[in-house]
Parts: structure tokens; C-alpha cells; sequence
């Protein structure tokens, strides 16, 4: 039989984007605002932060002026924060570090040193923040917690204590006070409960930005634009056309030496409670009232009410949990670790659309390839008429991948007649990709992310009984994983574990071979 997971797409395929609705008015540029990172020698401020906030800079996103504060252990002078977070932004910035743009960004910088528990640490911080109102951030302010959610308590009861947040709905003429909170929320549904009770004590909603870096990519977005702005797909996306659905999340690279944060974690806490469950939910919510940010999260959230809780027994025999060869050498990691670097398990829908359909979602470290992608596998033709002339090959139903990196796009597989005088038929692959029809870059998630919280747009930021829900779908999973052992152990550079494949078996479907389109 051919493989046609695997087909190859003709690289002299064009798709021409002509842009049809330029925003008419572009975005407003956020209020100038002081931007306070807690963790700000950590390595989410220098592979995602402060490259997202140079790039902003550089394409000119930012109001004069935007000040940012470091807050980390240490002592460092705010000359040496701008060179620590230099290598950084040199390696992971999507735009070249120039000289003279640098110095421009050096000089927004500022850094303080200390104890997250100390009160010495925020009457600085104090200090700074009434500098930069000075400068003119005319006290707006935000918060960035990147450190462990064990943290979140401790340094919002001192934010609160030194008066630098208060519980506030955000609204015109005063101050902005926002606070990102980083995921994972919490470590389980208890937990998540808690730290949502213990932040509401301090914030208000309007002020607190769950943060998921998926939304925030552009080809998730375009989830929406794809459903709802073409009439070509609402009508076949449900029940009666859709067959079954994958969401893949595969990385290439291992933990990058976050042992600790990730026997902590594990890959259903770092990446399906959120990244893949998020993604879900937008493929799958009904249309919303309007593009408000609490109309689409409403949709969101109703949709993820919808799904049919795991029973324990389907956790123990249909949900697949596996570790790469080698993660147990990693530094930080329990010799005889179970936390599982690779997961797939099936959840089905149960509304009107989606009722009968499965949705399959997998996700792990150190696989084949790097490639995020959602598939909707269309049913089979009623009857095929043509067995013969295809030579044996079975025609395969049509599949819509939404590529969501690399190599950004949408591709449809579907059945062709091959040219000449028999009625052969092959699967082909039509391929549109971002980077030929627009030609233009695509900025990445926190760029776009820490702008929307910067301007209080929170339409891609979690809201409370989203990321409360999500738990809930995941906690069985986490009951039984972490009740018993059983993790398979996969070879680095695979598909990951061969459980995996007969799950899917079961159902008479197969993944998808992990290949970047
Ligand atoms: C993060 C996870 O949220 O997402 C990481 O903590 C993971 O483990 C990363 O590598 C993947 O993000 P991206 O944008 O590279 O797909």
C-alpha cells in the first residue's frame, strides 16, 4: 500500500496571498508601560523575554518609554543584566542584533537584586518602578512571573504588602496593574483551584494574564480566521465529515537541561493541559458572538465543558505514557524516574458537532522531528468505485493539516486521477505555506502575546474556568500515571513508544508520520 502519511509535496507548489483586509487602522501601540520580570536570569528571559521585547522595540511596537525591570538572586548592575540577556537575544532573536538598536535596548533595561522573600527586594524595586513613572511610564506597570508556581504566593502577598499591585478592574484613566502568570497553573486540579483563590485575593480577573505561548502563534490563531472566515469549511466540520482528529506536539530536543522543573512536571503538565488542550479547544468551539476576548474564550471554555472526562480504566488502558532511552542520566533526574516525556491519549467530544468523534493528541520530547500539527481526517468515500484501476492501492480519505511550525501552514491531502488512459488514482498534497503567500515574517508568540497584555487585550490569555477545566480533563491521567509505574521506554530520534501506535491500532487509525510537511 502507499504511504501516503508520508507523500511528498511538490516544492514548486505556489499559493499567492493577496491580503484582503488590512487592518484598517493598525493595532495601537501599548501605553508606555514598566515591565517587571521576576526570574529575569532564568531561561525563559533570554530564549523568549527579552528577545520578544527586542524585536517589539525594533519594529517600533513599543511606546517611549518602556522600562524594563530584571528582578533575580544576585547583584548586577543593570549594564551587566544588558549583557547577560545579549547572548540570548543574539541566538534567539528572529531579527539580527545591530549595535546601535542594542545600545537603544540596553538603555530601557534596568535590574534589581535579591531575595524574592526579602522586603528589601521590593522597597528597591519600589524605587525603580517610581523612576520609570518619572520617565514617563506614568505608573502602568506589569508583572512577569517566571519563576515556579510555589513562588506565585510568596511574591504576590509582597507586591500586595508594598503596595505595588491592587485589586483593581482595569479600565480607562487609571494606571494598568497586570500580572502574567506563567504555566504550568498550578500542578493539579487542587492546586491550580488554590492559586486561582489565592490570586483572586490580590487581583482582580481583568488584571491576572494566564499565559500559554501557543495562543499566541500565529498559525493557532489562524484556526479561527480558517474556520469562520470561509464557508467552505463550517459545514463539513463536524461529526458527519470528520472521521477522527490528531494534534501533535513532537520535539527534537530533550529537557535542555531543565531536569529538575521537568521531573516536576512531566509532558502532561508542560504541554497537553495546556498547549494541546488550548489548541483543541479552538478547533473544536462553536462560532462565537463576536472576536471579543470573552466571547471566544466562552466558546472555548463551553467546548472543553463538553468533553467526556477519562474514566480510570481508559487511562490505564488507552492513554500511552513514554520516556526517552537516556532521560534518566539526565542531570537533576531520579534514576529510576517514571515521569513520562511522551504521552498520546484520545478524548472524545461530547456536543452535537463532535459527538462519536475521537481526538487524539500526542506529544514528546526528543522524537524524530520538531512539527506541531493539527490533522482532520475526512471519512471515506460511501463506495469506491474504482479498486481496481487504483493497483491495489486503497484510496485514502482527504486530510486538512494545519501545520502550526515549522513551516507554517495548511496542507489538503486528497485523491487525483494519474494522468493517462486507465482511471489510476494517487493521493496528492496541495501545500500553502505562510512564508510564500505573505512574505511576510511571522513574528513569534511572546512578541505578540506581551504587546496584547501591555494594551489589556486579553482575548489570548486563559481565563479561570478554561485552565480550571483543563485539570479537571487531565487529573485522572495524572491520578493513575502517578499512582503506577509503567512508562515506556522509546529510543531518542523515534515516533516514540510502539504502545502509541497500537492504541491507535485499535481504533483502525494510525498517526501520522512525524515529517515537517
Ligand atoms: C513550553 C514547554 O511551554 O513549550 C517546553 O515548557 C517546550 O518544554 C516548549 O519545549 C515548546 O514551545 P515551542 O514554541 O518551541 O513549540
Amino acid at each position: 500500500m502507499v504511504d501516503t502519511n508520508r507523500l511528498a509535496t511538490s516544492p514548486s507548489s505556489t499559493v499567492i496571498g493577496e491580503i484582503l483586509s488590512e487592518a484598517p487602522v493598525k493595532r495601537r501601540r501599548p501605553e508606555p508601560t514598566a515591565i517587571v520580570i521576576f526570574g529575569a536570569t532564568g531561561d525563559l528571559t533570554s530564549r523568549k523575554l527579552a528577545p520578544a521585547l527586542y524585536n517589539t522595540m525594533v519594529d517600533g511596537a513599543l511606546s517611549e518609554p518602556t522600562v524594563i525591570i530584571g528582578i533575580s538572586r544576585g547583584e548586577l548592575s543593570p549594564a551587566a543584566f544588558a549583557d547577560k540577556l545579549r547572548a540570548g537575544v543574539t541566538e534567539f532573536s528572529r531579527q539580527k542584533v545591530e549595535p546601535a538598536k542594542w545600545d537603544k535596548f540596553a538603555g530601557m533595561l534596568d535590574y534589581v537584586g535579591g531575595e524574592f522573600a526579602e522586603d528589601a527586594t521590593y522597597i528597591a524595586l519600589k524605587g525603580r518602578l517610581e523612576a520609570a513613572k518619572h520617565k514617563g511610564t506614568k505608573g502602568n506597570r506589569v508583572f512577569y512571573l517566571s519563576v515556579p508556581p510555589a513562588l506565585f504566593p510568596l511574591i504576590l502577598q509582597k507586591l500586595h504588602e508594598h503596595k505595588l499591585i491592587e485589586k483593581a478592574v482595569q479600565g480607562n484613566g487609571v494606571p494598568s496593574c497586570r500580572v502574567i502568570v506563567e504555566k504550568p497553573f498550578g500542578r493539579d486540579l487542587k492546586s491550580a483551584r488554590e492559586l486561582n483563590e489565592m490570586i483572586g485575593k490580590f487581583l482582580d480577573e481583568s488584571q491576572i494574564y494566564r499565559i500559554d505561548h501557543y495562543l499566541g502563534k500565529e498559525t493557532v490563531q489562524n484556526i479561527l480566521v480558517l474556520r469562520f472566515g470561509n464557508s467552505i469549511f463550517e459545514p463539513i466540520w463536524n461529526r458527519n465529515h470528520v472521521d477522527y482528529v490528531e494534534i501533535t506536539a513532537s520535539e527534537s530536543i530533550g529537557i535542555e537541561g531543565r531536569g529538575a522543573f521537568y521531573e516536576a512536571t512531566g509532558v502532561v503538565r508542560d504541554v497537553i493541559q495546556n498547549h494541546l488542550l488550548q489548541v483543541m479547544s479552538l478547533v473544536t468551539m462553536e462560532v462565537p458572538a463576536s472576536f471579543s476576548p470573552d466571547d471566544i474564550r466562552d466558546e472555548k471554555s463551553q467546548v472543553l465543558r463538553s468533553v467526556r472526562p477519562l474514566t480510570l480504566n481508559e487511562v490505564a488502558n488507552d492513554c500511552v505514557r513514554g520516556q526517552y532511552r537516556g532521560y534518566r542520566e539526565e542531570q537533576g533526574v531520579a534514576p529510576e524516574s517514571q515521569t513520562p516525556t511522551y504521552a498520546a491519549m484520545r478524548f472524545m467530544i461530547d456536543s452535537w458537532r463532535w459527538q462519536g468523534v475521537p481526538f487524539y493528541l500526542r506529544a514528546g520530547k526528543k522524537l524524530a522531528e520538531r512539527l506541531t500539527e493539527v490533522s482532520i481526517h475526512f471519512k471515506s468515500v460511501p463506495l469506491v468505485l474504482f479498486k481496481e484501476e487504483a493497483a491495489g492501492s486503497v484510496l485514502q480519505p482527504a486530510v486538512l493539516t494545519l501545520r502550526i511550525q515549522p513551516h507554517e501552514g495548511i496542507s489538503l491531502r486528497f485523491v487525483a486521477k494519474v494522468p493517462g488512459e486507465n482511471i489510476s488514482v494517487g493521493n496528492v498534497v496541495m501545500n500553502m505555506t505562510y512564508a510564500d503567500a505573505f512574505k511576510r515574517p511571522i513574528s513569534e508568540a511572546y512578541e505578540r502575546l506581551l504587546l496584547d497584555c501591555m494594551r489589556g487585550d486579553a482575548t489570548l490569555f486563559n481565563r479561570r474556568d478554561s485552565v480550571d477545566r483543563a485539570w479537571e480533563l487531565i487529573q485522572p491521567v495524572l491520578q493513575v500515571w502517578e499512582a503506577t509505574p509503567g512508562v515506556h521506554i522509546y529510543e531518542p530520534g523515534t515516533a516514540g513508544p510502539a504502545a502509541a501506535d497500537e492504541m491507535m491500532g485499535r481504533d483502525h487509525h494510525s498517526w501520522r508520520e512525524l515529517h515537517p510537511g
